[in-house]
């Protein structure tokens, strides 16, 4: 894949070191990488060359990649499987992954400011990535995931939990792709209102998965019931949390096909791969 290639390249211009080593085993290690594919398909669909959301491609790769190391640690979720892989506290310890976290997130910030493109452009995004993933964004979702089982009772409240934790990073790529693409503030906030029914179909798919499957086939832990979370399917049951995940895809398939002068097709047989996912 076109992200793994610019990754890897972006790791070896990192100074070595332990911090180093801990960043690209995590960052390396695979995933979907849902959140730079979108963003390609985002401006690909208003017709520009992929190359021109690299440097962004990138950044929200690394900060996803930290926050799933940060999720992981025994002070959060305390889990020992990810991407196939032992967690990162696990491979290495703990002070090292939560300075790998820390690398990831600041060099993510470096990678987009190395962007060519249009300079008020590469700002807009800029504002968008920290907004999207700081405590506006995935950080106060995560906050609230942490606080959940003292406030969290109803499918609106966790909702808003999901909103945040997992909407905002899929979000932002989405309009990160559209800003790129000269789009105008209106088209933009759609796009974020896209990302989060799409954010939201698919935590209601992991929720789904945690309890579905085995930490061999997801290549990590599912610790949701011993960390006796409240998800979606706690909440809900299994078999309504799975309708409403699918009411949920089709909603932000919808909103993509109505997009004006986005040529949609190949951003939406992406999503229902996802959606149709078993890993
Ligand atoms: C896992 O994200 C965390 C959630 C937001 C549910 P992904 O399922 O995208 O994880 P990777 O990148 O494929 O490992
Ligand atoms: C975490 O949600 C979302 C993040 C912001 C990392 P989960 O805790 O459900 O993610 P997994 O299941 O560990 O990947
Ligand atoms: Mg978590
Ligand atoms: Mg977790
Ligand atoms: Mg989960």
């Amino acid at each position: 894949m076109r992200i793994d290639e610019l990754l890897k390249t972006r790791m070896e211009e990192c100074t070595n070191s332990r911090v180093q080593q801990a960043m690209e085993y995590s960052l390396l290690a695979g995933g979907k990488r849902i959140r730079p594919t979108l963003l390609y398909e985002t401006v690909k669909g208003y017709g520009l060359n992929e190359a021109c959301a690299d440097e962004f491609a990138c950044a929200l790769e690394m900060i996803h990649t930290y926050s799933l190391i940060h999720d992981d640690l025994p002070a959060m979720d305390n889990d020992d499987l990810r991407r196939g892989r032992p967690t990162c506290h696990k491979q290495f310890d703990e002070a090292t992954a939560i300075l790998a976290g820390d690398g990831l997130l600041t060099y993510a910030f470096k990678t987009a400011s190395l962007s060519h493109q249009n300079l008020s452009h590469v700002v807009t995004c800029m504002k968008i990535l920290a907004d999207m993933a700081g405590p506006d964004g995935m950080v106060l979702g995560q906050c609230l995931d942490m606080q959940e089982e003292a406030h969290v009772t109803d499918w609106q409240a966790l909702r808003t939990v999901h909103h945040f934790k997992t909407g905002c990073l899929l979000s932002a790529p989405l309009m990160i792709g559209a800003v790129l693409a000269d789009q105008d503030e209106h088209t933009v906030e759609q796009w974020k209102e896209t990302g989060m029914t799409l954010g939201l179909a698919f935590q209601v798919q992991d929720d789904w998965m945690d309890v579905r499957e085995t930490p061999e086939q997801l290549g990590k832990s599912n610790s949701d019931a011993r960390n006796e979370k409240v998800t979606s399917v706690t909440l809900l049951g299994e078999e309504k949390a799975r309708a409403l995940m699918n009411d949920l895809y089709e909603e932000s398939i919808a909103r993509i096909e109505r997009t004006g002068g986005f040529e949609s097709s190949s951003m939406v047989s992406y999503i229902k791969q996802i959606q149709n996912r078993t890993k």
